[in-house]
């Protein structure tokens, strides 16, 4: 196509977004750029600060940023994951993918970041995550998720980075009069410091976007997480005693805990136990390649949006347990105990918007992502 032409000539170039001692190991069309006397055209891959980048969601989103053809840097502080997951992005992509350990509350080291690196959006996903501890722990959460967050909107501003998107939650519902619920859902007052914190992050970012030119911001609220990526090299590494359901699972079907107990089986609900949506972390992951798309063509509505990441499915603990033992062809020992504090009945998404606005829906099924769960516990005990 351009052999012959003798005013065209080009050349892969780098980004700017990765530095020197980080190259990619392959070679990306995406990065050339083709310059004529008469025209010049330049198709510069664009990149994406990934904070939070070696934890469990943000992993698999900077896969499918580059498999969306996204440069991506990973900043991390490790205070909830290693580097086993980094290694893990960088084999699945083949991509050199630069990692800096960077607390995101420690100001003057983010902004050397911001310095370092030329990237337009930020996927904020850094921040504490466990419900429970939030509760004894409270200002380890106020501290850790709305100062990592201010710093990292203030330093967007004061460099104008124009596009961040946050990691909200549905927790911001909390027990919701109808299901599913939709963006439109009144938010209820938060039953947990970490719960908080998503809620006050996005009035945060709401009020941010609306007072200064060129910011804009995506909230995704995500439902319940789960599985892993199909390639079992990345997936969740729970520290100590898992919190959340299908850790546990896994878990205890790999003979690592005795003994699952489920919280309840008296709630009203067909089956007795509480009911959630549950939504394949690659699934996931290409949500946020879908909001970056949207804030980078310019085609959102408004500076500020907000969207439902769920299946629009809900599933009883109970349903999941047995779908979890049929579809891997385990057991699980499981036995019914008394409900948990905090717990709500049932929440599941309703989806629509994210749907029809982000173009995103959740594909995988849930066996697939139960399987996906189970293969990810095998690799990690060697048991494959
Ligand atoms: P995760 O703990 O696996 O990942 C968070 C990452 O952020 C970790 O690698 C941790 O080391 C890092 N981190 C924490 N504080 C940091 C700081 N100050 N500076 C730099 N890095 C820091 O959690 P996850 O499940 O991947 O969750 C990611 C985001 O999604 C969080 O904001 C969480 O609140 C939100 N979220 C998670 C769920 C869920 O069920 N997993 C549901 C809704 C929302
Ligand atoms: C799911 C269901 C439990 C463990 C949490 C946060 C929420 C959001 C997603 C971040 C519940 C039951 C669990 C067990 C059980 N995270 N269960 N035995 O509570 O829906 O939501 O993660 O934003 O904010 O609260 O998720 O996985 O803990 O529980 O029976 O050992 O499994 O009662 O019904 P949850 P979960």
């Amino acid at each position: 196509m351009f052999s012959g032409r003798a005013d065209f000539f080009f050349a892969a170039i780098r980004t700017g977004c990765v530095p020197a001692s980080a190259r990619k190991r392959r070679f990306c069309p995406e990065m050339l750029i083709f310059v004529s006397v008469k025209q010049r055209i330049i198709m510069e891959k664009q990149c994406v600060l990934v904070t939070g980048g070696a934890g469990y969601i943000g992993s698999h989103t900077a896969v499918e940023l580059i498999a969306a053809g996204y440069d991506v840097v990973i900043a991390d502080d490790l205070s909830n994951s290693d580097l086993r997951a980094v290694e893990g992005v960088r084999r699945i992509t083949g991509v050199e993918v630069p990692f800096e350990q960077v607390d995101c509350c420690d100001r003057e080291a983010l902004g050397r970041l911001f310095r370092q690196y030329r990237f337009d959006s930020v996927i904020h996903f850094a921040a504490s995550k466990a419900v429970g501890e939030s509760v004894h722990e409270p200002l380890k959460y106020y501290r850790n998720n709305l100062t990592s967050f201010l710093n990292v909107v203030e330093l967007m501003r004061a460099t104008g980075r124009p596009n961040i998107v946050f990691s909200s939650s549905c927790t911001v519902y909390g027990e919701a009069d109808a299901q599913p619920v939709t963006e439109r859902t009144p938010r209820k007052p938060a039953t947990s410091p970490y719960g908080n914190t998503k809620q006050m992050c996005e009035d945060v970012l709401r009020d941010a976007v609306a007072a200064y030119e060129g910011l804009r911001g995506i909230a995704l609220r995500y439902f319940n997480p789960i599985g892993a990526h199909p390639s079992a090299l990345i997936g969740e590494q729970p520290q100590g005693m898992p919190q959340n359901l299908v850790p546990y699972v896994t878990q205890t079907a790999a003979g690592i805990r005795e003994c699952l107990s489920i919280f309840g089986d008296d709630y009203p609900t067909p089956d007795g136990s509480n009911i959630r949506d549950y939504i394949d972390v690659t699934d996931l992951a290409r949500a946020h390649v879908a909001a970056i798309r949207r804030m980078c063509g310019g085609a959102r509505r408004a500076d500020y949006e907000v969207f439902n990441i769920g299946t629009g499915r809900g599933v009883s603990v109970l349903e999941l347990v047995r779908r979890f033992e049929q579809v891997n062809g385990v057991k699980v020992n499981h036995r019914i105990v008394g409900r948990r504090e905090g717990d709500i009945v049932a929440i599941w998404a309703d989806p629509t918007l994210a749907n029809e606005v982000l173009g995103w829906r959740a594909e995988r099924t849930l066996d697939q992502t139960l399987a996906s769960a189970w293969a990810w516990q095998k690799h990690l005990c060697g048991m494959e």
